[in-house]
């Protein structure tokens, strides 16, 4: 499968391109605004990959032509630009039958801690697929999955990460994508009508991070 992660030059779709390369056999592109940037961040990945012994090729490319020729398109943009994205996607007719998957959480903070501030739609999930063509499968997915904690090979991963879709289908199709990466345990949660309440969960999850010593990348399991 051709996997594209959208900013996968930042700190999310970082981690998620080395767990994808090191336990997957899905070709990966990391995009970026400039193609350059994402070429140089994939070439470091790579590095990263080959010095815990995994040798797996990465693409870069520029955010249109990663999404062009993938079948699965992770958002890993922040909130606020998620959506321009998705819309310049959209005008120059890139995006056709991609899997879109959104880890995207709008949040803010104060001396107190972060709070999650969702856009009017409810959800920067829901945000994402209205600015999708209608044909297009969106999801939402890996919100509650700590970066730093992803792309450090070392660590043992134990953490579940809730789906949200309006398709079981499409669900369906996240959970098995993610199903493959060790120590992630995929949970469907329902339509995307009910993504706000899985993308608070990340703010409570830095908030606790925060106050309590050695829970940094601190995740979530259902049990
Ligand atoms: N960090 C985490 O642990 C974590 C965990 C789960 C979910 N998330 C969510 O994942 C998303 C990305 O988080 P992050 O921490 O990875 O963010 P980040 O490192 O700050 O940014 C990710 C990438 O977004 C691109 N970007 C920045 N401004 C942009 C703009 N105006 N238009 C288009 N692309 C832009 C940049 O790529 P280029 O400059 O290369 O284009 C950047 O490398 C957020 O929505 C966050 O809520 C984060």
């Amino acid at each position: 499968m051709e996997l594209a992660i959208l900013g996968g030059t930042g700190d999310i779709g970082e981690g998620l391109a080395m767990r994808f390369a090191s336990d997957t056999e899905h070709t990966i592109t990391v995009g970026s605004r400039d193609a350059a940037k994402a070429s140089e961040r994939a070439r470091a990945y790579e590095e990263q990959l080959s010095a815990h012994g995994i040798e797996s090729a990465i693409n870069g490319a520029d955010n249109s032509s990663a999404a062009a020729g993938a079948d699965v398109v992770i958002l890993a943009i922040p909130p606020h630009h998620v959506g321009d994205t998705v819309e310049a996607l959209t005008a120059d007719d890139v995006l056709s039958d991609q899997l879109l998957i959104s880890p995207a959480v709008g949040m803010s903070g104060d001396e107190d801690g972060l709070h999650y501030r969702p856009p009017s739609t409810g959800s920067v999930t829901e945000f994402v697929a209205e600015r999708a063509p209608d044909s297009v499968p969106v999801a939402g997915a890996f919100h509650n999955l700590a970066a730093d904690r992803l792309a450090d090979l070392e660590a043992t991963l134990d953490v579940d990460t809730l789906v949200v879709a309006d398709d079981p289908a499409v669900s369906e199709r996240v959970v098995t994508l993610t199903a493959d990466l060790a120590g992630v345990r995929p949970i469907p949660a329902g339509p995307l009508s009910n993504a706000a309440e899985v993308e608070s969960l990340t703010p409570l999850l830095i908030n606790i991070a925060r106050y309590n010593e050695g829970m940094h990348d601190v995740g979530v399991t259902f049990n």
